[in-house]
């Protein structure tokens, strides 16, 4: 029979399909590990405060115990719980009455689900998190390494997707690989909100036995307390925080996993993908897809649609706790399984690629270098809006003679403006490699501003 941890009031049960909207044991059965915790804690502040005789509580902590055992062997075993139960938490206490008979009555005593399941979601992200954090270290560091290793790369750089200058393939690593550094420091700074506990909150107005929420919460390993008991059974903004951080996350993971699709193209042929992170035709033999990191793209419109979904149910919700909520942990668990997914390609998938450097070279073209040819003008005196436009007169002329900026003749220049210089300074400006030396700034393409930044991170990796 189905434990129900209500229903006293009740004549009739509730109909099946209510019960198959209401249930939620197939979602939160994830979270049992921190039921138990919580559950734990709980029986050791009740008896701590003399409302658990020593022999109950021994009792429901070693059962406590034997529930975890059970439960993680079913799920292990069947991946799925088959208790009747609705929830999580009606199920673990069904399954410790079973072990322990009547010490199991006590144990929610001065406790609803309102501040159990707020905690065990708290305590879940808190652990969870970890995981997020070391997998966007890894990829830092594949990043990274490849960064280092690539650094005598020339690559054509774009904008608008038209070709714009020269710069270090490492350069562009790097430039996706700040946000990611950026992204760690955000999930970061979420952790103290998230690190309060709002165990000992009640239903909505708090607990009325002497227990030590202070206590309790460092017992669980919580920072803080939550500071109101109606905002602690109310508030999901920790949940819109993580949904919001990791649809931003997935929307950088995106923008890396189409610049390397276009990049994989015939086209392009800058990168290939190893067999293990591409897929084939099933009509055309020839085919190799990106499919990992088209998967990548797409999956950052659902974390979007997902933290949007999100905050449209907490519009315009009464105080407290309504049914609503219960929607958070399915949006939650979805962002969050999604996302170390998609780390985990994009790592995998850039870690084993092939880099054409040979193609990235021969991308590049003399028009690359219009920018360049202006600064000599400017370091020869002449300002730069006439030099803009000098240069631009000189790529009309190249292009009626059917030329380009490196194959038009040097007195093609001088007829334009005697300060485009000697044939000699003239010629020097046509080398990848130069142009991109100049670059020396902060943030910059050259060697030094690359490894600089090389540097950084390689030191804020060895912190992880
Ligand atoms: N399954 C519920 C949830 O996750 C637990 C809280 C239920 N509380 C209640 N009063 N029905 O939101």
């Amino acid at each position: 029979d189905r434990y129900q941890l209500w229903g006293g009031c009740f004549e009739e049960e509730p109909s099946a399909v209510l019960r198959r909207l209401n249930d939620s044991l197939a979602v939160d059965s994830r979270l049992y590990r921190e039921d138990i915790r919580g559950s734990q804690a709980w029986a050791k502040e009740l008896h701590r405060s003399g409302h658990l005789s020593n022999e109950d509580h021994q009792a429901i902590q070693d059962g406590l115990a034997k529930v975890e055992k059970d439960i993680e062997e079913e799920l292990t075993n069947h991946g799925r719980l088959s208790d009747p139960e609705e929830d999580i938490h009606s199920a673990v206490e069904r399954r410790l009455h079973a072990h322990i008979g009547d010490s199991a009555l006590r144990l929610h005593t001065a406790r609803s689900r309102n501040d159990q399941s707020a905690t065990d979601t708290r305590l879940w992200m808190l652990a969870s998190i970890q995981r997020l954090h070391s997998s966007l270290v890894e990829l830092v560091t594949v990043l990274v390494k490849r960064a280092q290793r690539e650094m005598d790369i020339i690559a054509p750089g774009y904008t608008h997707l038209q070709r714009a200058q020269p710069i270090r393939w490492s350069h562009f690593l790097l430039s996706h690989t700040w946000p990611l550094h950026d992204d760690f420091l955000r999930l970061e700074e979420q952790r103290s909100r998230l690190s309060r506990s709002p165990l000992g909150s009640g239903a909505i107005a708090g607990c009325a036995l002497p227990i030590d929420r202070t206590r309790l919460a460092k017992d669980m390993g919580f920072e803080d307390i939550t500071p109101n008991s109606m905002f602690a059974v109310s508030s999901r903004d920790h949940i819109v925080e993580f949904l919001n951080w990791a649809s931003l996350c997935s929307l950088h993971l995106s923008r890396l996993a189409e610049d390397l699709i276009i990049y994989s193209s015939q086209e392009f042929g800058f990168v290939r993908f190893s067999d293990q992170f591409s897929t084939g035709s099933s009509l055309m033999p020839q085919k190799r897809n990106p499919d990992g990191l088209e998967l990548v793209r797409g999956a950052a419109g659902l974390m979007l649609g997902t933290s949007m979904a999100f905050s449209c149910i907490l519009k315009g919700l009464p105080s407290t706790y309504n049914k609503d909520l219960q929607s958070d942990k399915e949006l939650l668990f979805r962002s969050y399984d999604k996302l170390l997914d998609c780390l985990k390609v994009v790592t995998g998938s850039i870690d084993t690629m092939e880099v054409n450097a040979d193609r990235a070279l021969r991308s590049l073209e003399p028009g690359m270098l219009a920018t360049d040819l202006a600064h000599a003008l400017v370091r020869r005196g002449v300002p730069f809006r006439r030099a803009h436009h000098l240069v631009g007169a000189a790529l009309r002329r190249a292009a009626a003679l059917q030329l380009d900026l490196q194959t038009m003749p040097h007195c093609e220049y001088v007829a334009i403006c005697p300060e485009f210089g000697t044939e000699e300074e003239l010629r020097a400006v046509f080398s990848w490699e130069a142009s991109v030396e100049q670059y020396t700034s902060a943030g910059g393409t050259s060697r030094s501003a690359v490894q600089n930044q090389l540097d950084d991170l390689n030191r804020w990796i060895q912190q992880y």
